[in-house]
């Protein structure tokens, strides 16, 4: 079992889905995997959500899929049941600490206060996902939190795309960025996989670029 660090090193961006219809869960997830991201957080906000975990653990080997917008602890079972390989939440309940503390499953809390993070760090876990990155205070806010903070990592997400991206990726704390805008409506409403493969690309090679 891969703890969240290597899992979230492995992701140049992490596509945040959430899937209306489960026959897209496979092609979607063969798309983002051609176009260099094999690691997906598939969000719980739909009912194809945790049918989509499954299906994408079954057919796509080279996805490292992951549950997002986990909020209680029966959402997290249903999770790992489903072959989830991380848990990603927006925020930090004690019912999820419990939860996580119970599996070998990883837990990447979302954070957007210092009083939340030291919580985490409470519980041992110091690889947290920044969230509502850009309306919790943006880059600047994840900046101080380095100061008191310098052995935390982050994973922000919220607000988060190209045009905005490269503030993230300057701080040494972040490990990875997530975000909904590598997979559009548009393109998914018109099953346009080649064109998610190419906003997949786009993204790799800008973070590729950016850290090279
Ligand atoms: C998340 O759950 O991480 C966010 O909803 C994704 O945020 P975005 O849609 O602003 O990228």
């Amino acid at each position: 079992m891969r703890d969240s660090r290597d899992i979230l090193s492995q992701a140049p961006v992490v596509p945040v889905l959430a899937i209306e219809n489960l026959d897209h869960a496979i092609p979607l997830a063969r798309a983002l995997v051609d176009g260099g991201i094999p690691v997906l957080e598939v969000t719980l906000r739909t009912p194809a959500g945790l049918p989509a975990i499954r299906a994408i653990s079954e057919a796509v080997p080279d996805a490292i899929v992951g549950a997002g917008t986990v909020i209680n602890a029966r959402d997290f079972e249903a999770a790992v049941d489903a072959g989830s390989r991380f848990v990603v939440t927006p925020g930090l309940t004690q019912g999820i600490l419990d939860a996580a503390a119970d599996s070998s499953v990883p837990l990447i809390p979302g954070v957007a206060t210092v009083s939340e993070l030291m919580r985490a760090l409470d519980h041992g876990i110091d690889c947290l996902k920044f969230f509502p990155a850009e309306a919790s205070g943006g880059a600047a806010a994840l900046k101080a939190f380095a100061g008191p903070f310098p052995n935390v990592d982050f994973c922000p997400t919220g607000g988060i795309g190209l045009h905005n991206i490269d503030d993230y990726l300057a701080l040494r704390s972040v490990i990875t960025v997530g975000g909904s805008w590598l997979t559009p409506s548009a393109l998914l409403a018109a099953e346009d996989w080649a064109g998610v493969t190419k906003l997949a690309r786009e993204a790799v090679d800008h973070v590729t670029a950016f850290r090279t």
